[in-house]
């Protein structure tokens, strides 16, 4: 396992701000499947275009549909892995945290999180196709999709798909994180999808530290000053636990 080498800790503790993006693979220990992991991932059993563009909802928007209830499921069912109480708990160490996440499950939130900057949405929420406003969902009826109850336009999950723009106060404020932080940890993603990808190169551009946690290699791996090769749920508790102990 990796150990977390001391002269992180020490950076850490000396930042003025700290800020860190997730992806899918901080959710794994949770039980729910990142994307392009070659056996497991998402993406090696189902088509993205066929799921999660805006034109497989408009040609079969009861699939689209019934992928997503049944994607809700297992997050409704699984529980926050250690990987994200550590960072919760790592929030309340630092003097400035700022936390996005690309992940949809809203774990880190239930993990205790606050402010989490959704860059992807939030799986749990619905909004209205038409007019693009989030919506509580009616009650189980026939339609599938359910219909908005204000316009009648169908109901939708409230995630960004292929081709969409990220949502303007997301991306203002993950940008913003990104440029003013001096350490920006990046964990569990494979750093593949923009503008997400982008963000660890803004803060490098502006002087941060850039640390990655990732069991496998990435296109930032070689960037990074610090490189942690092992899992999330394995390495975040030991620095949330280093940060907590006395200097
Ligand atoms: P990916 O599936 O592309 O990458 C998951 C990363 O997690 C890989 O680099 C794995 O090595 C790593 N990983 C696996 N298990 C881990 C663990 N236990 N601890 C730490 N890391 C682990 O998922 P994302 O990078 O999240 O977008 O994908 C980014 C976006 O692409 C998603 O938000 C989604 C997807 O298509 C949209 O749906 C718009």
């Amino acid at each position: 396992m990796a150990r977390v080498p001391p002269q992180l800790i020490e950076t850490l503790r000396q930042s003025r701000e700290v800020t860190v993006l997730t992806g899918s693979g901080i959710s794994a220990e949770s039980g729910i499947p990142t994307f392009r992991d070659a056996q497991t991932g998402i993406w090696a059993e189902f088509r993205p275009e066929d799921l999660a563009t805006p034109e497989a909802f408009a040609s079969n928007p009861r699939r689209v549909w019934d992928w997503y209830a049944w994607r809700r499921e297992m997050v409704s069912e699984a529980q926050p892995s250690p990987g994200h109480g550590a960072l919760a708990r790592m929030a309340r160490t630092l003097s400035g945290f700022n936390l996005i996440t690309q992940n949809v499950d809203g774990l880190h939130q239930r993990a205790g999180s606050k402010d989490v900057i959704e860059y992807h949405g939030n799986i749990m929420r619905d909004k209205c196709s038409v007019e693009d406003v989030v919506v509580e969902r009616p009650a189980p009826g026939d339609e599938v999709p359910p219909r908005c109850p204000a316009c009648g336009g169908m109901l939708r999950p409230d995630v960004v798909w292929f081709g969409e723009a990220i949502p303007a106060a997301a991306l203002e404020s993950a940008q913003l994180a990104a440029e003013r932080c001096d350490v920006f940890l990046s964990i569990g993603t494979s750093s593949l999808v923009y503008p997400a990808a982008g963000l660890m190169e803004i803060a490098l551009r502006n002087g941060a530290t850039l640390v990655e946690i990732n069991p496998a290699q990435t296109p930032v791996t070689k960037l990074a000053e610090f490189a942690l090769t092992g899992t999330a749920g394995a390495i975040l508790p030991q620095l949330s636990a280093a940060l907590l102990e006395p200097e």
